[in-house]
């Protein structure tokens, strides 16, 4: 990423808005979001493209889907052959659909329960924008760097995190530089798809354990 890149988006997103995501996703929003094909369809579509920067060569990979929802990108993950861990932090949303095959986990992604070099690679789609979004706040802070030490260990030498996210400003991206460094010994970046279209941007961390 150009490290000149700036953005601000003023419209408030919901995790400004509510405090903790369970309090934003449950009941009709949770069903509606679970059940909606427009979603799938989008959701799905960046999973294609987050598989496509990371460029996974390993057959039978393990792979981790941090912050799953209903399991759009687990399912396609699964589908197209590899093996997949489904983890997520609201339980309903991780048991809406039939999902044993993807191997349901629930729990708190800055803090994953799985041993050190585990996976083959870690897809995160819309999620951390829940976790890191105020620079000033101490436990946010904490969370994102727990995240990034643990996401370090759990991978496999060789091996990549890929996160799309919606931050709030570039603001954001280089505080997020500064703790990668600080918390880990990843290599990566940011990936911008159409940076000059704020309605199609789509935002990606990329991070390898080398
Ligand atoms: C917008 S949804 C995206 C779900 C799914 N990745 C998709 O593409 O449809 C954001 C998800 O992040 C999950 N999430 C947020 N914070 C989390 C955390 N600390 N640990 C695990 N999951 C988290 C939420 O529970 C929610 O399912």
């Amino acid at each position: 990423m150009n490290e000149d890149y700036y953005f601000n988006i003023k419209k408030k997103r919901p995790e400004e808005i509510y405090d903790k995501v369970s309090d934003y996703f449950y009941g009709e929003r949770l069903d509606s979001y679970a059940t909606s094909k427009n979603i799938q369809r989008i959701q799905l579509k960046i999973t294609k493209r987050a598989l496509e920067i990371i460029q996974l060569q390993k057959e039978h990979a393990l792979i981790l889907d941090a912050g799953c929802g209903p399991g759009f990108a687990s399912f396609y993950i699964k589908n197209i052959g590899y093996q997949v861990v489904a983890f997520d932090i609201i339980k309903d949303f991780l048991f809406y659909y039939d999902i044993k095959d993807i191997n349901p986990i629930v729990g708190d992604m800055c803090f994953p329960p799985f041993k050190p070099e585990s996976f083959d690679a870690i897809v995160s789609i819309s999620a951390l924008q829940w976790i890191y979004r105020d620079i000033e706040n101490k436990i946010m802070t904490h969370a994102f760097s727990e995240l990034i030490s643990s996401f370090y260990k759990i991978l496999k030498f060789g091996s990549k995190a890929i996160f799309q996210f919606y931050p709030k400003n570039n603001t954001i991206l280089e505080h997020m530089r500064i703790i990668i460094n600080e918390k880990s010994d990843f290599d990566g970046g940011f990936i911008i798809d159409n940076p000059d279209n704020p309605r199609k941007r789509r935002i990606f961390l990329i991070l390898e354990k080398k």
